[in-house]
C-alpha cells in the first residue's frame, strides 16, 4: 500500500465530516474527495498491481463501510453492511442496486431470489461467480415500515451519501467493463436516468470505463418471456466481445 494512503484517508475523512456538518470552510464537493482518493489508489497499483494488493486497498474501506452511520436510519435498522463480493482483479464488475433481506442477513450483495439468477447469468457467460466482482450503489438494506418485508429503492439523498464508497471500489478494482443491472444502478453510475429500454444494450462510459446498462435480475423474475431473458443476453454477448472472451455458438443461441 502506498505509504501516504492512511495519512490521506484521515485527512479525506476528517474533511467530509466538516463537509457533512455544514461547515463553510474548508469547502471539498464529495467528487472531488472522490477524485484525491483516486490518485492513492492508482498510484499503489502502478507500485503493484497484484491481486493482493487490491484486496489490501479494499479492506480499510470495507472496514469504514462496516461502521458507517452516515444515514442513522439505515444504520438502525440494517442487520449489517453489505460491501461487495468477488475478486479484487476482476475484469467485469457488476452493479445492483442496494441488499435486500437476504442479502441484509447473509452479509453478501445478491444472493436472494435475483442474486440466484445473477448467479446463473454470470455462468452462462463462463465465469464463476467469484472471478467477478458484484456490488451494490447502497451498501445498506433500505429500511421498510415495521412488518413490511418488502424492499424499496434507495432516495436520492441515500444514494448521494453511499456512493463515494462505490467510487473507491472501482477505482481500486479498475475492472475492464461495468455492468449496471437496472435504474438505480443507472442512476448511480451515469447520474442520469433514462428509460431502460433507450439505455440497454449500448455502451455507455463511467469515468472512462466502459459501461453496459441491462436490466435487474428481478426484472427478469417479473418478466418471464423469453424474449427479455435474450435482451438481457444479447447485452452479456456484447460484453463478452467487449472482453474478448471467445462465445461458442450454444452461447450465441441461448434464449433464441
Ligand atoms: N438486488 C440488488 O440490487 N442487490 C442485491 O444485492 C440484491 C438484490
Amino acid at each position: 500500500m502506498n505509504e501516504f494512503s492512511p495519512a490521506l484517508d484521515l485527512v479525506l475523512n476528517a474533511l467530509e465530516q466538516i463537509r457533512e456538518r455544514g461547515e463553510k470552510l474548508p469547502r471539498a464537493s464529495r467528487t472531488s474527495l472522490g477524485q484525491l482518493r483516486r490518485p492513492a489508489a492508482v498510484e499503489s497499483r502502478a507500485v503493484s498491481p497484484s491481486t493482493s494488493n487490491k484486496a489490501a486497498l479494499l479492506a480499510p474501506i470495507q472496514a469504514r463501510v462496516a461502521v458507517c452511520v452516515k444515514c442513522p436510519h439505515l444504520a438502525a435498522t440494517r442487520t449489517q453492511t453489505v460491501f461487495g463480493v468477488g475478486n479484487p482483479d476482476a475484469e467485469l464488475m457488476f452493479i445492483g442496486e442496494a441488499p435486500g433481506a437476504d442479502e441484509d442477513a447473509q452479509g453478501e450483495p445478491f444472493v436472494g431470489k435475483a442474486g440466484q439468477l445473477l448467479t446463473k447469468i454470470i455462468a452462462a457467460m463462463g465465469f464463476r461467480r467469484d472471478e467477478v466482482y458484484i456490488a451494490n450503489v447502497l451498501k445498506c438494506r433500505p429500511d421498510m415500515p415495521h412488518g413490511s418485508s418488502g424492499n424499496r429503492p434507495p432516495t436520492p439523498d441515500e444514494m448521494q451519501t453511499c456512493l463515494p464508497y462505490l467510487a473507491e471500489q472501482i477505482a481500486i478494482i479498475q475492472p475492464k467493463v461495468l455492468v449496471a443491472l437496472g435504474g438505480t444502478a443507472v442512476e448511480g453510475l451515469l447520474g442520469a436516468r433514462g428509460t431502460m429500454r433507450d439505455l440497454r444494450g449500448k455502451w455507455h462510459s463511467h469515468q472512462g470505463t466502459p459501461l453496459m446498462i441491462t436490466y435487474h435480475p428481478s426484472y427478469l423474475l417479473r418478466n418471464q418471456a423469453p424474449s427479455e431473458k435474450r435482451k438481457v443476453w444479447e447485452d452479456m454477448l456484447l460484453v463478452l466481445e467487449r472482453i474478448d472472451r471467445p462465445i461458442s455458438e450454444k452461447q450465441r443461441k441461448y434464449f433464441t
